[in-house]
């Protein structure tokens, strides 16, 4: 006799989600749009958000894997929150591209992903949800990395990898599965060691300590705005960006970290082909600055690096 239901799962196909490990996560993009089951011809095009960063030691990590590809490349503007106007997308989309990457910046969820997931099924492209810096918000059950063909990985952001190393991708969509080689299989058992769960609370209190504290400074709305001024439930910060308004955010960044207070920057530069269309988000990357939130800070110390910024804070306003 045949069981209705069975005493345990046996069906290795109900929710499979095959997932590759690279040494990062751009390593990982480059494998994916190097398929032809994904890319047919480069001209097919990638359309990427119009804030990417690039540095001298690091390249870009959004943009190289489509530069040494040599794929066509267009850009969609942001608002300047760095959430999605979904008017700009959709023109963009209209010169069609075969992959729309959506990135959910600093591991706020896109609040518009259900739309542009239905955007890009509209115009024909594959999306690609860009998790570098949202693990814990997709993978602690969140909204983030729920829609995308495939959810991409940046690990040594979330984990003490070994030499700071560590990408992944999730497909969601297996037909994409190809020719891919993952390069650094041995990173699944790493990341399993280590509590998921505590780590995403951490960073949650740690960026909800440090955002109460901002709210209580009177240069806040004045020299310096909130970009992302409540934390979701169910969102895990990467790091907590905030715009400097009056106040020159290197001589800041320097001087925090001369202070012992590891302060981000994270896109301080955009790379060479955004910077002549997207005025709003060159001067973003200028203003931006992020407080580290990660499981290793102690919140004891929160209240010394606050004082130390207001002293980087003032400072810089006096030189500007
Ligand atoms: C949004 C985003 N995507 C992808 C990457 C690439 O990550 P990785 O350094 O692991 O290649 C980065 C970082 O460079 C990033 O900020």
């Amino acid at each position: 006799m045949t069981q209705t239901i069975t005493k345990t799962a046996t069906d290795p196909a109900t929710q499979r989600l095959p997932t590759l490990f690279y040494r990062s996560a751009r390593e990982g993009m480059q494998d994916f749009l190097n398929q032809p089951s994904v890319l047919p011809d480069p001209a097919a095009g990638v359309l990427l958000p119009a804030f990417i960063g690039w540095s001298p030691r690091e390249g870009s990590g959004v943009f190289d894997p489509v530069r040494n590809l040599a794929v066509r490349a267009g850009f969609y503007d942001l608002n300047p929150d760095l959430t999605v106007d979904l008017a700009k997308l959709e023109a963009e989309l209209q010169k069609g591209y075969r992959v729309l990457v959506l990135i959910h910046y600093y591991g706020r969820t896109e609040s518009k992903l259900r739309e542009v997931r239905e955007l890009a099924d509209r115009y024909g492209a594959l999306l690609v949800e860009d998790l570098a810096h949202g693990f814990y918000s997709a993978l602690l059950g969140g909204v983030a990395g729920s829609l995308g063909d495939i959810n991409l990985y940046s690990l040594h952001k979330m984990f003490p990898t070994p030499d700071a190393q560590g990408g992944m991708i999730a497909y969601r969509n297996q037909s994409l599965l190809d020719g891919q080689q993952e390069t650094a299989p041995e990173l699944a058992r790493f990341i399993l060691n280590y509590d998921w769960a505590a780590i995403g609370a951490a960073r949650r209190r740690n960026a909800g300590q440090i955002l109460d504290a901002l709210r209580e400074l009177p240069e806040c709305g004045q020299d310096f705005e909130l970009l992302w001024p409540e934390i979701a439930a169910g969102d895990v910060p990467q790091t907590l960006p905030i715009r400097i308004l009056r106040g020159n955010r290197d001589h800041i960044y320097h001087a925090m970290n001369e202070d012992g207070y590891g302060m981000v920057s994270l896109y301080h530069t955009l790379i060479e082909p955004v910077r002549g269309d997207f005025a709003e988000m060159v001067a973003l990357s200028k203003s931006v600055i992020n407080f580290p939130v990660h499981q290793d800070l102690d919140p004891v110390h929160i209240p010394d690096m606050l004082a130390s910024f207001q002293k980087a804070l003032h400072a810089s306003k006096e030189q500007a």
